[in-house]
């Protein structure tokens, strides 16, 4: 796939976006008010998490990428919303008064995690119905669609999601949350890692009790395809065809975090670009093992997935 290819993909992600913030301190005496350390924070860093990140590794592989979602107009959601406006990703961001952004702070020392603090709220009704109405009118400039579940509520209306793209002939990946997967009825793929897979249909004991699984609730959903990420075992895919197992092939491993991101990330500009389901999957999961030598959330050139080019 040629950079050109890559830049003609039009990839519209939706769902839950959210702040990952770090702050670094120093740790060197005990409280007097109560017994636990004093943190003295001495920097601070953001990153885009959530479906923000799953943009920023659609854009970065030169995808036309537009995000959509809400954040609060709160200090969070200025601050993701200037973090998306020095990326080349076109920001569709709609600030709610009330809503509280999604935040995930981690409090470091010594490069471990003392804490972790989660700051959220589910948008309501109204906002959701807005947010569907533009969803409409950015699904006419998109090729592929991707909804980025992370359970915080940004795609109340994914049913509806998922049958508007579909009636319009779109591409539809979707990144699934819970125990119940009926709401993404008719998807085109979907791409859960195993251990969501084994909540939504179940365990299983050897590889054939897998694929039964998969294909059951493929043709149950009405899905073409269902990728299950399996980390170290890098990624299998069924469809009407069968199964095609893709084996990890990361030499060094710093942070797993985020790479299912890039895997459906990588997926969707693929597909846009007019690749072949297959070839977007093998080229899913060399970016995975690319990003899992990175440290901390990342994303991919194309001058890493085809340096000869
Ligand atoms: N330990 C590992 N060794 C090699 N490859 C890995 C490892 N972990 C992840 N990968 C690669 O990344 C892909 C996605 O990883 P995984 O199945 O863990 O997704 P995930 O749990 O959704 O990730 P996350 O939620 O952290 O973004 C795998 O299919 C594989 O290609
Ligand atoms: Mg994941």
């Amino acid at each position: 796939m040629s950079p050109e290819q890559l830049r003609r993909a039009r990839v519209l992600v939706v769902g839950d976006v959210m702040l990952d913030r770090y702050w670094f301190s120093s740790v060197e005496r005990i409280s007097p008010e109560a017994p636990v350390p004093v943190a003295l924070v001495q920097r601070e860093q953001d990153r885009l998490g959530g479906a923000a990140n799953v943009a920023l590794n659609a854009a970065t592989l030169g995808a036309q990428t537009t995000l959509l979602s809400v954040v609060g107009a709160d200090d969070a959601g200025r601050r993701l919303a200037q973090l998306v406006a020095d990326t080349p990703i076109r920001s569709a961001l709609c600030q709610v008064p009330g809503l509280r952004t999604t935040m995930k702070l981690r409090l470091v020392s010594r490069q471990q995690q003392l804490i972790r603090m989660d700051f959220e709220s589910a948008p309501d009704h109204e906002v959701l119905l807005d947010l569907m109405d533009r969803y409409a009118q950015e699904l006419e400039h998109h090729d592929v669609v991707l909804l980025s579940d992370y359970g915080k509520g940004g795609l109340g209306h994914v049913e509806r999601m998922v049958q508007l793209a579909r009636a319009r002939s779109r591409m539809v990946l979707v990144d699934p949350k819970g125990r119940d997967y009926s709401r993404y009825r008719g998807a085109t793929l979907i791409t859960p890692n195993r251990v969501e897979f084994a909540l939504a249909a179940g365990d299983w004991r050897d590889e054939p009790e897998l694929e039964r699984r998969a294909q059951t609730m493929r043709e149950q959903l009405q899905l073409e395809a269902l990728l299950v990420t399996r980390a170290d075992e890098g990624m299998s895919l069924y469809t009407a065809a069968g199964a095609l197992h893709v084996p990890a092939q990361a030499k060094e491993v710093f942070d797993v975090s985020g790479a299912g991101d890039t895997v459906i990330a990588t997926l969707a500009v693929m597909l846009g670009a007019g690749a072949a389901l297959d070839e977007a999957v093998r080229t899913a999961n060399r970016a995975a093992s690319i990003v899992v030598g990175k440290l901390g959330t990342a994303s991919v050139t194309p001058a890493e997935l085809w340096p000869q080019a």
